[in-house]
């Protein structure tokens, strides 16, 4: 009998599961109603009165040892599935949310400009940021005098032949003349450079969009009537714009834009200075000279072109004192932007 409980006390010892339902087919087994410890018990009892007691401790301790380990295989199987399940997760809960970023101001309000324009039938054009003075002033009409070829106004890489960051985004619409044939009808988003010193209202960088229309009888009133659809769409429905004379070298007659205050409503306010108005941009005809130069019969061909600031324009719209907040993405200012724009 005494081989017989050593060999059980080996099995339980040596007992390995390979899946958590053999740990209770192992228990009923063993320690069960009709298991084989109670089959020792039961002959346990024609055991001689002189060996029970011997034989009494062994089962005994037969016993506790296989509880024990029947136990302890339960625990550490619980403790695997427990685990697994963490690493798997639990597949009904809800997902969760990934925080958006915001497009930035400058971003949203040039995508907005370029959108209402598109819808006049205008089409995007770009150029590149280091430019030579051909595209820049030459072929714009500028005189060699002007104070914009002076090194205290523009950024000059190399000096004769002169290359520069571009200080608008006009070399853009000189490409745009050399490439193609009336009608031209594009914007020029882009970023611009100028030595200026930087404040709340300046920054040696910034961002334009510029415009070109030219075609077959385009007149002043053109560009009056597509100046005013554009900042009814950009400031709403009541605002109104004025034209002021003023000088470009690459545009006969010139005009600066205003547009009627949007925070006073024209009352006047600080913003508009008590004026009711705010100026937004830059116009007028293209001088023949410009047209000529880049290969347009100024006989037969007019246009009209015009340029912006966009941080100006988004100031304006969103109420922004300082232009310098648009350069140091600081998030807290970044994320009170939301648009789908
Ligand atoms: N290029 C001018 C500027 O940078 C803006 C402008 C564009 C003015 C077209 C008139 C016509 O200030």
């Amino acid at each position: 009998m005494i081989d017989r409980i050593n060999d059980l006390l080996k099995r339980v010892e040596e007992f390995s599961p390979k899946a958590a339902a053999e740990i209770e087919e192992f228990r009923i087994k063993i320690l069960g109603k009709k298991g084989e410890l109670n089959a020792l018990m039961e002959e346990f009892k024609t055991v001689a009165p002189e060996r029970k007691r011997e034989i009494g401790q062994r089962i005994n301790a037969l016993k506790v040892a296989a509880q024990e380990r029947i136990n302890a295989l339960k625990a550490a199987a619980q403790q695997a599935a427990e685990n697994s399940a963490a690493t798997v997760g639990d597949m009904t809960r809800p997902g969760s949310e990934e925080p958006l970023g915001t497009r930035h101001p400058i971003s949203l309000v040039r995508n907005q400009i370029v959108e209402i324009f598109s819808r006049m039938g205008y089409t995007v054009a770009e150029g590149p940021e280091i430019e030579d003075d051909w595209h820049v002033f030459s072929a714009l009409n500028f005189p060699p005098e002007h104070p914009a070829r002076d090194m205290q106004d523009t950024f000059f890489i190399e000096k004769n032949p002169d290359i520069l960051l571009r200080t608008h985004t006009s070399s853009i619409q000189v490409r745009a003349m050399e490439r193609s044939k009336p009608p031209i009808r594009i914007v020029c988003p882009g970023r611009v450079f100028r030595n200026e010193a930087i404040s709340y209202r300046a920054h040696c960088i910034f961002h334009q969009v510029e415009g070109l229309y030219i075609d077959e009888g385009v007149s002043f009133a053109d560009l009056k009537q597509s100046l005013l659809y554009f900042a009814k769409e950009m400031f709403g429905e009541n605002a109104s714009i004025r034209l002021r004379p003023s000088y470009f070298p690459f545009t006969e007659p010139s005009a600066e834009m205003d547009v009627s205050c949007n925070l006073c409503g024209g009352k006047g306010c600080n913003v508009c200075k008590g004026t009711g108005w705010l100026e937004i941009m830059g116009c007028g005809m293209v001088d023949p000279n410009v047209l000529e130069a880049n290969g347009i019969d100024s006989k037969k061909y007019s246009g009209f072109a015009f340029g912006m600031g966009v941080e100006r324009i988004a100031m304006l719209k969103y109420g922004v004192k300082d232009l310098r907040l648009y350069f140091e993405n600081d998030v807290r200012f970044l994320r009170q932007f939301e648009s789908v724009l």
